[in-house]
């Protein structure tokens, strides 16, 4: 397989064809999306909920999103690979925004890297583009302002918030993002603003217009989560299956049946 590269994905958006993205942590879950024939793998902060156990994403540090991608490149050498840059690791200057994506690109092989916000980080991403690091936005509900929204929910019903929402999209288009992930948007505003850019739209609960979709790998595979947000998709009860496997195992072990002769060394 050759490597996806951000042309690619380019080409895709202008022949109509939509775009394939899974956020995930590790090389198994990563191999698979390769196997799979999945566009790009997202090693996503989201892993601090997913993967650590946090209540937010807002913990997870520069050093652990690189192990992760690290991990998820070996599996997926040939995705577009793009890193999440964690909480504060772009929004005290761009200087340091320049110094920590250079070592997340350098260190993991990262095609590309995801900031959070509009205007406020436009000169950050314009440095970095120029600097030749493809950028990707993240617009609607943006995780790492939790607290600033009070919780996940939808950005973009009222006019002001839709208005603020087109204009941060213009920017980032301006300062150069090649991508931007909308995030919980109603589906109307991602379709208008699909349709107008030649920026590539990757929705998550944004609905079908979008050039592309994400969504979390163990969400999609029924691993995490027991409330389902309105726009996950199981596509397998994942949890359920190997929770019984674990308890056929445990059943096995207690009852003498594991391991059996031929899982065993003869002399
Ligand atoms: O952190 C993440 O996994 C993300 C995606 C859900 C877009 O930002």
């Amino acid at each position: 397989m050759e490597r996806i590269t951000l042309r690619k994905l380019k080409k895709k958006k202008e022949a109509g064809e939509k775009i394939t993205m899974i956020s995930t942590y590790d090389f198994i879950s990563a191999r698979l999306c390769q196997e799979a024939g999945i566009d790009s793998v997202l090693v996503g902060d989201s892993l601090g909920m997913v993967f650590q156990g946090l209540d937010t994403t807002l913990p997870v540090t520069l050093d652990e999103i690189i192990y992760h991608a690290k991990a998820v490149r070996r599996g997926a050498p040939d995705l577009f690979l793009i890193v999440d840059m964690p909480f504060m690791s772009y929004q005290v200057s761009v200087e340091e925004a320049l110094r920590n994506c250079g070592r997340v690109v350098k260190e993991t092989g990262a095609q590309a890297v995801k900031l959070e916000g509009g205007e406020e980080i436009a000169e950050t991403v314009s440095r970095l583009v120029s600097s030749g690091i493809p950028v990707v936005g993240h617009l609607g509900f943006t995780p790492q302002s939790i607290h600033k929204f009070g919780g996940p929910r939808v950005v973009g019903r009222d006019e002001a918030e839709a208005e603020k929402l087109r204009k941060d999209f213009k920017v980032l288009q301006e300062a150069g993002a090649f991508m931007i992930v909308l995030e919980s948007v109603p589906w109307r505003i991602a379709k208008d603003l699909t349709e107008s850019s030649d920026v590539i739209t990757v929705g998550i609960g944004a609905g079908r217009y979008c050039d592309g979709q994400v969504l979390v790998f163990h969400d999609l595979v029924g691993l995490y989560g027991d409330r389902k947000p309105k726009f996950v998709r199981r596509y397998v009860e994942g949890a359920k299956i190997f929770r019984e496997a674990l308890e056929r195992f445990k059943i096995d072990v207690e009852r003498g049946d594991f391991p059996s002769e031929e899982e065993s060394y003869g002399a």
